[in-house]
């Protein structure tokens, strides 16, 4: 599924994008901001990601992918890194009944390894439990970098296929990209940053090679189904080329 490169191949687009990738991002700002916690701010986020998740449903999204702890986001104060991680784990404690009855497919993508076993034990059990939706495939990148993520990929495809490495012309793109972590997934159509950074923090790097790119100022735990439907409106007004003209495409 979903396996055509958009290097390759020119890829079907429609209106509304099917899948969306986001980099949740200002809670801390949106707490300092209000003389609170730092983590005060991540708890306020928990709930845009429930009205985004929401909103995609509705919306007719099939792919969303959220950014919720990066591989360099270890780098922070301890404290602040427990506290997502018990954030982390509340979240999979108490949605994912709700998540199952919206016909949402959960999947955690990342280096899962360093994670404590209870929160190992409830990604698995949330993945299983979900595993027969299709409505919409939710997944959450933790402990995620795109860079870990074209290694792995490499590192597995030579381990399964050693001759590979004898004879590296017979590595094209569509051998390596199915074993990168989201194989399953199209590429994003859409990626939307939130708290005004324009930059992409190691996401998803090979897998947004062509996708429209959105940053707004507001900050992650302001950010709801207005300000979605905000982002896919501008997606409407882009003109996806993938390297071909204006005239190529039929219009004007
Ligand atoms: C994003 O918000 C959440 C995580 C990275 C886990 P931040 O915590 O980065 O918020 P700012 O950027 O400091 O405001
Ligand atoms: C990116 O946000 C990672 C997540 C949202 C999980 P950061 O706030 O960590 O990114 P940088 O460090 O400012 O680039
Ligand atoms: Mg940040």
């Amino acid at each position: 599924m979903g396996l055509i490169s958009s290097t390759q191949a020119v890829p079907e687009t429609s209106a509304v994008p099917q899948h969306v990738a986001i980099i949740m991002d200002g809670n801390g700002r949106w707490a300092t901001r209000r003389h609170l916690p730092r983590t005060a701010g991540h708890a306020k986020g928990v709930q845009a990601v429930r009205r985004v998740v929401e909103g995609c449903g509705r919306l007719g999204v099939r792919y969303l992918t959220l950014f919720a702890f990066s591989s360099e986001n270890w780098r922070r104060p301890a404290e602040e890194v427990s506290l997502l991680m018990r954030l982390f784990v509340q979240a999979l404690e108490r949605e994912v009944d709700k998540l199952d009855g919206q016909g949402v497919r959960l999947r955690v993508v990342g280096d899962l390894t360093p994670f404590e076993p209870r929160l190992r034990d409830l990604i698995e059990q949330a993945q299983a439990r979900t595993a027969h939706n299709d409505r919409l495939h939710l997944s959450i990148c933790a402990n995620y970098g795109g860079r870990w993520d074209v290694l792995q990929a490499t590192r597995r495809m030579l381990a399964e296929n050693p001759q590979l490495a004898q004879h590296p012309d017979g590595i094209d793109e569509a051998t390596l990209s199915r074993y990168l972590s989201m194989a399953w997934a199209p590429e994003p159509d859409l990626f939307i940053r939130t708290g005004g950074e324009q930059r992409i923090s190691n996401y998803l790097i090979w897998q947004l090679a062509y996708t429209e790119l959105y940053f707004t100022d507001r900050y992650w735990p302001d950010f709801g189904a207005a300000e979605l439907e905000a982002a896919f409106e501008w997606y409407r007004t882009r003109e996806r080329r993938f390297g071909r003209t204006s005239a190529q495409l039929g219009k004007r």
